[in-house]
């Protein structure tokens, strides 16, 4: 892609671009603009700030900045981590005027997101995702926070970032199992509602694979389309954003059970969303569908052996739940998704195990 796109996430005064494009970092885009006070903290981790932290702040020379890097891991999205990033905002005197800037996966982005929601009681932040996840996903939107032992992302805020600036030339150090799992999330758009963008999916799993940078830049700018006409329409989840949740209720309980990083989130989003489908009632040939396309990016599609009652514990502290009851992103069909609290309880049963 030679140049750069923007979209607009249309929440009146929260509005915000999602610029998109290569080279952006190392001088293709002015971040310093978007930075409406004299400094900023970037906040990155152990892996990413070696690879982009230089380019970030070469790109905003004219800034003052200070920068911290995060323990790398799910492990670490916690409150003591977020805490960290307090005490470093306090230590340099930061002000009502300080923008904290996200450089870094999912895990950066949400950690550092819900810092800036807290900060005297919120502060400008800007996202810089680096993970193809991040970039389709967890960066637009304005869901920020940390886990607890309990549960994914019990604790956090909305808050929405000045812009989303994604650089794909990022993409070209991303380990092949976090590309792979940044798909899980792509594939989602198309199962939830963009029948045609998965069948583009189907055709063009391979050069994705190989992150040919026009296919992933479709894929990219597609997604982020979807999501921010999604959140446009619904930024607190009162209803249809709920959608974006597709195999989230099993996969959160995935993560939580197995603990916090043995399988990535894109990954147990993955063994969920077959779940979800399998729970859904829809025609087989479309289960099977996006089971081929899940299996075609190298992705789970069966959940591990978790004990019916972890799965049942788990899914109780979902967000989703009203009155104590389970509620579940299914399909109709493909690209046709829908929440609801009535289910097929015998099916649930069996797909968790505690029919057995
Ligand atoms: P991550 O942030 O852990 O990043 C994955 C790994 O890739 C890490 O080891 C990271 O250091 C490394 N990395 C990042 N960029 C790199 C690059 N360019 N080159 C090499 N290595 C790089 O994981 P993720 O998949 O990006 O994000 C998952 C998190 O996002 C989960 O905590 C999930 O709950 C959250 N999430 C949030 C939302 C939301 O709406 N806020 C949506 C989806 C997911
Ligand atoms: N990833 C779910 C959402 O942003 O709503």
């Amino acid at each position: 892609m030679s140049t750069n796109h923007t979209l607009k996430v249309s929440l009146g005064e929260r509005s915000y671009p999602i610029t998109i494009g290569r080279n952006l970092l190392r001088g293709g885009f002015g971040l310093a603009d978007f930075v409406a006070g004299p400094d900023c903290l970037v906040v990155s981790n152990e892996t990413v700030a070696p690879l982009y932290l230089d380019a970030l702040l070469a790109n905003l020379a004219g800034k003052q900045c200070t920068s911290v890097a995060l323990a790398d891991g799910e492990v670490h999205k916690t409150v003591a981590t977020m805490h960290g990033i307090l005490d470093k905002l306090v230590e340099t005197g930061a002000n009502r005027d300080t923008t904290l800037i996200a450089l870094g996966g999912g895990v950066v982005g949400d950690i550092t997101g819900f810092a800036a929601a807290c900060y005297m009681r919120g502060v400008a932040f800007i996202q810089v995702p680096t993970t193809l996840l991040a970039q389709v996903d967890s960066s637009v939107g304005g869901k920020t926070g940390v886990n607890h032992p309990g549960g994914k992302n019990l604790i956090g805020a909305f808050h929405q970032p000045q812009i989303v600036l994604i650089d794909t030339d990022t993409l070209s150090t991303l380990p092949e199992r976090e590309l792979k799992a940044g798909l899980a999330e792509v594939i989602k758009y198309g199962a939830i509602c963009d029948l045609g963008f998965f069948g583009w999916l189907e055709q063009n799993m391979q050069l994705l694979l190989d992150k040919d940078p026009d296919a992933l830049a479709f894929a990219i700018r597609r997604s982020c389309e979807l999501k921010a006409e999604i959140v446009a329409a619904d930024e607190r989840e009162s209803g249809r954003r709920a959608i974006l949740n597709f195999g989230h209720t099993f996969g959160h309980a995935i993560e939580n059970c197995l603990g916090y990083g043995e399988w990535l989130h894109g990954e147990a989003v993955a063994a969920g969303m077959l779940m979800a489908a399998e729970l859904s009632a829809m025609d087989r040939e479309d289960i099977n569908r996006l089971s081929a396309l899940l299996n075609a990016a190298g992705l789970p599609t069966a959940p591990p052996p978790l004990r019916a009652e972890q799965w049942m514990q788990t899914m109780g502290l979902d967000k989703k739940v009203q009155a104590k009851q389970l509620r579940f992103v299914l399909l109709r069909e493909l690209g046709d998704a829908y929440i609801t609290a009535e289910y097929d309880a015998t099916r649930l049963d069996q797909l968790t195990g505690a029919a057995a």
